[in-house]
Formats: structure tokens, sequence, C-alpha cells
């Protein structure tokens, strides 16, 4: 960024130029992946990674992902078993976070003092871009504060900050919703967090594949508590007559469903890329409820249940 131009104070946007120059500043900014936006920061720098975790008010507890533009970066922070390596190959750059071992070259606050570090490649040309330009490893969870959903378009991330936290404008993300994260031990893959690359799907690819058992989870802190929660209501309904007993309750709602749920209500399409979307949509509006009918579809992509059953978890500690 030439030094007498700020970036765009009104906007909060900023070019992948002006990124850069603000990361290597040590600053924060939030770019585009193709799954949600992330708040990143130079993944070497200990000041800068603790402001990540300041600005997003996340426990400290809960490790980053840190983001590469190369396998052979990711190389440089951590070892690759034979099958995490098969993994990478596949799926990198792409939707898939990889759980390893790390090389003890980044900051403790980024693995949060465990002796993993979380890796993955993102598939947006912008992200990719602002990586290769910092030169080194950036730290990037999901860009939302604590507790909330996702931020899907730049224009979330500054609703979510007023503004104060520069972003490159991807546009909307293709995925909508945050990575799988696996951890491989022994040939056998962990999914921590499901995504759009399903346990199925890594099964059909010939991989052992389980559930995080409660350790690995316990590991894994953003994986346990109730979060991707908007403000209204959270309230899933499975059938029919689940369907009309709920709507019999007095509320202001928005009902959410991958097809019609029932003649003559109002309802808005739920697809997997739009779920953190409408949820702030659903919010702006001021309803009490956000009611999901979960069939079809949605009943059936397990990385969207297990945002629904989070968000619809009450009372819990929130995380992330
Ligand atoms: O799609 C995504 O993964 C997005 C985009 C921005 O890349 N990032 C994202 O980051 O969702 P975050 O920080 O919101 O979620 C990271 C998850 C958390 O559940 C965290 O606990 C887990 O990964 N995690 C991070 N490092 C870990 C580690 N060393 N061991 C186990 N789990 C880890
Ligand atoms: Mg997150």
């Amino acid at each position: 960024m030439p030094n007498n131009q700020q970036p765009d104070q009104k906007s909060g946007i900023v070019t992948v130029d002006e990124a850069v120059a603000l990361l290597s500043r040590g600053e924060v900014v939030a770019i585009p992946t193709e799954t949600v936006y992330g708040l990143a920061a130079l993944a070497t720098d200990a000041n800068a990674v603790r402001k990540v975790f300041a600005v997003k008010r996340r426990p400290s507890n809960n490790p980053l992902i840190v983001h590469v533009s190369s396998i052979a970066q990711a190389e440089e922070i951590a070892w690759f078993d034979h099958v995490s390596m098969q993994l990478a190959t596949w799926y990198w750059p792409g939707p898939l976070t990889l759980v390893l071992p790390h090389r003890d070259v980044l900051p403790p606050e980024v693995t949060a003092a465990q002796d993993t570090v979380a890796v993955r490649m993102p598939n947006h040309a912008l992200a990719l871009e602002v990586i290769s330009k910092a030169g080194q490893p950036l730290v990037a969870p999901s860009a939302n504060p604590s507790g909330k959903p996702s931020p899907t378009t730049a224009h979330h991330v500054i609703a979510d900050y007023a503004g104060a936290i520069p972003v490159v404008d991807g546009g909307a993300c293709s995925i909508g919703l945050e990575s799988t994260v696996v951890r491989v031990v022994g040939g056998l893959v962990h999914v921590l967090r499901p995504g759009i690359i399903s346990l199925q799907e890594l099964t059909d690819r010939g991989l052992t594949v389980c559930e995080g058992t409660t350790s690995e989870l316990h590991r894994s802190p953003g994986t346990r508590y109730r979060h991707y929660a908007p403000a209204a209501r959270v309230v899933l309904t499975f059938g029919e007559a689940e369907l009309i007993e709920a709507l019999g309750k007095p509320a202001t709602r928005v009902i959410l469903a991958p097809y019609q749920p029932i003649p003559g209500v109002e309802w808005r399409m739920l697809e997997p890329r739009n779920l953190f979307a409408e949820f702030r949509r659903a919010d702006a509006s001021g309803v009490d409820e956000i009611l999901v009918h979960c069939v079809g579809p949605i009943l059936h992509n397990q990385a969207v249940m297990d945002r629904l059953e989070r968000a619809a978890r009450h009372g819990s500690q929130t995380d992330q």
C-alpha cells in the first residue's frame, strides 16, 4: 500500500496488496476462502496471532488453522504421515484441514501449546495470492466473533466488526461451511469436524475412517460447544407432525427447508452454502425463532446437520 494511502476506511474493503502490506506490519485482515471468510495474520508473528484471539474473543486454548499456498510450505511447519500426504495430494487446494505433528517453528499461541498444528491450503485465488505474497503461512480462524455464525461474504465481516477489520472482498463463499478437519493416527482417519468432504467420501476412497474420539475432540475445542448460533432460537423439526406442532407455538419465525415443507406456509430455501447467510438474514429481520425443517438433502448432509444441531443447543458454553 502506498505510504499516504490508507485502506478505504468507510467500506473496510482492501486490495490484495493492501492486505499483504497490513499483514506484514502485524495487522489482522479478513480474507475470503472457498469455505468461509478467515481472520488472517502472519503465523510466525506471536503478537499478530494474539490480536486474532483478541479480535475474535476466542479462548486461547482453542488452536488456529494455519493456511498455506503449497504442500511444500505445509511441510516446513508439520510432519506428514503417508495417509495425510495422500489426503493433501487429493484435496488441496480444498476444504480439508489436516491436524499434523508440528515442527516447532510457529509460536505456541497458534497451536494452543499442543504438539499438533491444523493446516489447510484454501481453494480461493485471492487467499492463495495473499498467502504467496505474504511469503509465509497465515493463521485464519473463521472470521466470526466467537459463538456466532461464520461469515460467508465480505459484508458479513464488515457488519460483525463495524468496519474495524479490513477485508479482501472475494464475493460469496462457494461452499459456505467450514472445512472438514481430520487427524490421521496409525493410518486411521479421525474426523474431528464434519465438512463437505464427508466420512463416506473418504471411506469410498479406500481409507479407514471414524468419528473423532472423545480425547481427540478434547484437543479440538472448537468442536465441543454450541456455536454457529444466531441470536434467534433455532428449532429443528424432522417430520410433518412435529413441524405442525412447532408452528402452533406463538413466535415470530422464519422457516428454512430444502423444499416447500407443507402447503401454504411461507418458507425460504435452505442449501448448505447459504445456511449461515440465512441465519444472519433471519437475525436482521428480528424474528424470535428460526425453524429448520430437516428433511431430504439437509437431513442427509452431515456437515449441515452438525452446524444445525450445535446452533440449536441451548445454554451450553459457546466457543470459536
Ligand atoms: O474452513 C475453515 O476451516 C475456515 C477457513 C477460514 O479456512 N477456518 C475455520 O477455522 O473454520 P476455525 O478456527 O473457526 O476452526 C478450526 C477448528 C476448530 O474446531 C479448532 O478447535 C480445530 O480446528 N483445531 C485447530 N487446531 C487444532 C489442532 N492442533 N488439533 C485439533 N483441532 C484443532
Ligand atoms: Mg470457527
